[in-house]
């Protein structure tokens, strides 16, 4: 599970005024995107997230700053560091998250492959690892 977890590079077409990074739907992203929100302004011992999604799959791209998100697939848990506006971490569906050590001018971008509904949420861990154990 947590092995479909990866980074993903964008293209960079910076020159000398400045940088633009390219991020296509149903090409860098490996689905379509349906939703797009972001977070600010969260402290450093902010713990977000923590939930896993029986449908959604997510790109998550820190724009600005700087942040940490552990995945968690009910066995093994790795924690990717996002510091470049050029780099996303795809998660796909079903994977238990964390994001924390927000940076104070962190901007995390979220892709996402639906739109929201609350239901399709997991938020108590005991109940994700009945449903990863089933
Ligand atoms: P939450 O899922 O707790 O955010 P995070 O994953 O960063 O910890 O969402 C915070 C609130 O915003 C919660 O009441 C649900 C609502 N929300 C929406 O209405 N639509 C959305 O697309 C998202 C991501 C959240």
């Amino acid at each position: 599970m947590i092995e479909h977890c990866r980074l993903i590079e964008f293209s960079q077409m910076g020159d000398e005024r400045g940088h633009l990074v390219i991020v296509e739907g149903n090409q860098d992203i490996p689905f379509d995107i349906k939703r797009v929100f972001y977070i600010y302004g969260s402290d450093k011992d902010v713990i977000r997230g923590r939930h896993a999604n029986h449908k959604s799959e997510f790109v998550l791209i820190n724009v600005a700053g700087t942040s940490k998100i552990r995945v968690d697939d009910g066995t093994n848990q790795k924690v990717y560091h996002l510091d470049r506006p050029h780099i996303g971490i795809y998660l796909p569906r079903l994977v238990w998250k964390d994001m924390y050590d927000f940076s104070k001018d962190s901007v995390l971008l979220v892709l996402a492959s639906e739109h929201y509904d609350a239901d399709e949420y997991i938020r108590d861990y005991d109940k994700y690892l009945e449903v990863m154990n089933k």
